[in-house]
């Protein structure tokens, strides 16, 4: 946002040798590195952010269309310098809606809003504001100035084994900002929300595949943080018209087939083992090779299973979503694609889309993990005809893997 301040960076230090093919949402495997290099990262970082505001601030009356509600539907989407959010602002924008990104680029790439900027350049489709959910007084002032219709709500630290080293950064993070983000929709008379939760949200299930009646027992700070997060826009939900649906996602991976953005988790974070990066480092050898930990479970072959959905498709059921909220009604979808791919199976198909026959070492089982997590998306498909699409492995790995070779430092961003 013109004039805002520059929020504090976090100096992360961390980075990876070797990665786990194991866990909810990512799997877990670290080793300290420079903290020097990191240092310079940062550096040049706020260095090209103040760049990018400059330019921001010299168009400022441009800013004026972002204030008006003139028939486009406006959507601020947080986390979109993020993975997924960054691939939801592309569909918006591709769907003709307007979009205020923001994000404090603790974790996302600055990379990724320069992309859709340079597709998207015209004046009033898309603005970047950096800004920390956390500061309310900030969240306020950007709902006061911009005439918003809705919220895709992406921003979040989203690492499970992170979380249990830092939960009360997990709470803060995610529940504490929901709520900020809440009041401040409410305060300004926004009803409109899409809320990104998480299978973390279920913890171990009994029984798969897992549908939303599933009792939601979260066994770690990351899905009890998400589920305090669904309570409270239930609740406010209750009292309300706020129209909002709460999707949760099971293991996230792909890229944009037009190759337009990838994912690409910056250095320090790569440690925290996002399952598709891992196979691409292990193929770049950035990594030593992929570590599969556990061969012993009860599944088809003895690694664990888990249910792996495309971005593409995962933003597609936002869209699909977004058109079909009613006010006073919170809905729950589970976004998956309804089968579930062991480890191994997932190690086969990044041999095959990389054509690299990347190391792979077999470990004991890591305590915490459980054997096999898939979801039933029958409640999306009735409800609002999604389904997921992109369902071979090996083409999705394929394509991330093209934009990664394109891009081997990912988005050639400052941060990275
Ligand atoms: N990736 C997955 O497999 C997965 C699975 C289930 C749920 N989710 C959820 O999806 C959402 C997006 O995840 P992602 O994979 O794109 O993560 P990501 O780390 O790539 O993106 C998150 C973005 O949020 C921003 N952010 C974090 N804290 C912020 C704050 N306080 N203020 C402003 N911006 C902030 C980061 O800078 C980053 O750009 C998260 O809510 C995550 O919990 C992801």
């Amino acid at each position: 946002m013109p004039g805002s301040p520059l929020a504090r960076r976090r100096n992360q230090t961390r980075a990876s040798r070797s990665w786990t093919l194991t866990g909810m949402d990512y799997g877990v495997s670290s080793r300290p590195r420079s903290q020097i290099a990191a240092k310079v990262v940062v550096a040049c970082s706020l260095t090209v952010l103040c760049m990018f505001m400059l330019r921001q601030s010299s168009t400022a009356p441009e800013g004026v269309m972002f204030s008006r509600h003139d028939g486009v539907l406006h959507v601020l989407v947080t986390g979109g310098a993020g993975f997924i959010g960054s691939h939801a602002a592309l569909r918006l924008l591709e769907d003709n809606h307007r979009v205020t990104i923001v994000d404090n680029l603790s974790r996302g790439n600055l990379g990724a809003v320069q992309m859709l900027q340079q597709l998207f350049p015209e004046p009033d489709r898309l603005q970047f504001i950096y800004a920390d959910l956390g500061d309310s007084k900030l969240v306020n002032q950007i709902f006061a100035a911009n005439a918003i219709d809705a919220v895709m709500h992406f921003a979040a630290v989203a690492y499970v084994g992170e979380s249990m080293e830092e939960p009360l950064r997990y709470y803060k993070n995610i529940t504490a900002n929901t709520l900020i983000l809440l009041e401040a929709m409410k305060k300004h008379g926004v009803k409109k929300l899409i809320y990104s939760s998480t299978c973390a949200t279920y913890g171990e299930p009994e029984k798969m595949p897992i549908t939303e009646e599933t009792p939601q027992n979260p066994i770690n700070p990351y899905g009890k943080a998400k589920k305090m997060s669904e309570d409270m826009i239930r609740d406010y939900g209750r009292t309300t018209d706020l129209a909002a649906t709460i999707l949760r996602y099971f293991n996230v991976i792909g890229s944009d087939p037009k190759g337009r953005l990838g994912e690409a988790p910056r250095p320090e974070l790569r440690h925290h083992g996002r399952i598709s990066g891992a196979c691409f480092d292990a193929a770049m050898k950035v990594s030593p090779g992929l570590e599969v930990k556990g061969t012993d479970y009860e599944t088809k072959d003895g690694t664990c299973v888990r249910d792996y959905i495309h971005v593409t498709d995962l933003v597609d059921a936002h869209v699909k979503a977004l058109e079909k909220l009613k006010p006073s009604k919170v809905t729950i979808y589970n976004v998956g694609t309804g089968q579930g791919k062991s480890v191994k199976e997932f190690v086969d198909a990044c041999k095959a889309a990389t054509g690299i026959n990347v190391t792979v070492s077999y470990l004991e089982r890591r305590p915490g993990d459980y054997a096999e997590v898939w979801s039933d998306p029958t409640k999306i498909f009735r409800e609002l005809n999604w389904n997921a699409k992109y369902v071979d492995l090996t083409e999705t790995l394929a394509m991330s893997w093209r934009w990664r070779q394109g891009h081997p430092n990912g988005y050639r961003s400052p941060a990275l």
